[in-house]
């Protein structure tokens, strides 16, 4: 058994209040770091590197949850046939002001999965229609790409290798560059729509989203922004970006229950979408109605982005956003110090909350490594945490999610537990 292997929390932050002028810093934490962990559901003993595959919410959050939960308990037929479309519709102007466009144009559905489902399965792709996507992207939303091939004749992919580390002005440049290759073939096919993400899963990479879609739309190319990370973790405003299409969960950053996310659809496009499962709405008219009804379920979760909201506001979104980033920063720095290694993405604007760090392993090829849940069940069964690693560029790297309830300190003992799974890999006669 490592010596590592039965990390405790430690005590709670001892850092005094700072004024609320100033924001908090993974030194200065304010309200934030340890002292977090009781208003969430980690046991003694747990870290959380994690939150970045599929968040986890504030207790208050899931009592706000729990109150939706029981009033359609409480009578089904009220709140179904009366009282759930008016609270879904209350959600949607809550997120409509925190990302600045309408209500009218937001659905809230499942999850970014779902969203984009809704969207590529609603567009009538015709024969010379390509679909642009990065190599990074995600691979649920690769596939559901690869589906669109596969079912419409003469639909195809159009991938931009990203291979990082690259600069903002370089990623634009290679997307660009991929358009303008395509065009010079002169095939008589056109490159339809581009999925983007805002922030990429792995490698996690914060993308210059601005200057991609304001590019794309430049060349007439449907922009569907893949913003699964985006909500909580960056500031949105949909005015100013003014996607064609963008899917965020709200169960990963904004700190909903897991179940919930929010797809934007501006007017102009609202009578060609449709929700996955067509139900009795289809043909109603209204974009509204369609998407507020999802055949019989439990709406709780959706609903639980109040309870999100409400808990973010006794904070401020600057303060969450600034000290999740700079303790990312910071944390990845730290790790990568202990590990004698460096983060991929030296540009702190490419960083949100999350920061990929390399591990120093000889053989990128290990067997172990190769192996399907052998670092999976090693980091949860040896030392009860988990962090995402992963092959890019020719390196091995791990991904970490910083959180409100995490210090610079759990980054330390992060990069000491990878250190030693690392060595004994790298001991090993096979390595
Ligand atoms: C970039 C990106 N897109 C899409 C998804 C899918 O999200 P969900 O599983 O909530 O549908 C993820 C999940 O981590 C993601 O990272």
């Amino acid at each position: 058994m490592s010596s590592l292997s039965s990390h405790s929390q430690g005590s709670s932050a001892t850092t005094q209040d700072i004024p609320s002028s100033i924001l908090p810093t993974p030194a200065q934490p304010g309200p934030f770091g340890h002292k977090q962990r009781k208003n969430f559901f980690m046991p003694e003993g747990k870290t959380e590197f994690n939150h970045g595959s599929y968040g986890t919410f504030p207790r208050s959050v899931q009592e706000n949850m729990m109150k939706w939960h029981n009033k359609a308990e409480e009578n089904p037929d009220r709140w179904v046939r009366l009282d759930l479309k008016p609270a879904l519709a209350k959600v949607r102007t809550q997120l409509a002001e925190f990302m600045n466009c309408y209500k009218d144009e937001l659905a809230l559905v499942q999850n970014t999965t779902v969203g984009v489902n809704t969207i590529l399965r609603s567009i009538d792709f015709v024969p010379g229609d390509r679909i642009l996507q990065l190599s990074t992207g995600y691979g649920a939303v690769d596939k559901t790409v690869h589906y669109i091939c596969d079912t419409h004749k003469d639909v195809e992919i159009v991938e931009v290798p990203i291979v990082m580390p690259l600069t903002d002005h370089e990623i634009v440049f290679q997307v660009e560059k991929t358009i303008q290759d395509h065009l010079a073939k002169k095939d008589g096919s056109r490159i339809r729509l581009a999925m983007i993400d805002w922030i990429s899963s792995v490698p996690s990479v914060l993308h210059p989203i601005k200057a991609l879609v304001d590019m794309l739309k430049s060349y007439e190319i449907l922009v569907f922004v893949d913003a699964a990370h985006a909500i909580g973790q960056v500031p949105i405003d949909l005015t100013f970006l003014n996607p064609d299409f963008l899917i965020t969960n709200c169960h990963k950053w904004l700190y909903s229950v897991r179940g919930s996310a929010v797809l934007f659809v501006p007017k102009r496009f609202q009578t060609s979408i449709h929700p996955t499962a067509i139900q009795g709405d289809y043909k109603s008219g209204s974009f509204e109605l369609e998407f507020s009804w999802n055949g019989t379920m439990d709406y709780s979760t959706i609903l639980s982005v109040e309870g999100a909201l409400e808990f973010r506001k006794q904070y401020g979104e600057d303060a969450i956003i600034h000290y999740c980033h700079r303790l990312a920063v910071e944390g990845g720095e730290k790790m990568a110090e202990i590990l004698g290694t460096n983060v991929l993405t030296p540009h702190e604007q490419q960083v949100g909350n999350m920061v990929n760090v390399r591990l120093p392993i000889k053989n990128i090829n290990h067997p172990k490594i190769e192996t399907p849940d052998y670092l999976i069940r090693l980091l949860l069964d040896r030392y009860n945490l988990f962090a995402p690693s992963y092959k890019h560029g020719g390196y091995f790297w791990t991904r970490v999610s910083s959180q409100i309830y995490l210090e610079l300190s759990d980054f330390v003992y992060l990069g000491r537990v990878w250190k030693e799974v690392i060595e004994e890999l790298n001991a090993e006669k096979d390595a």
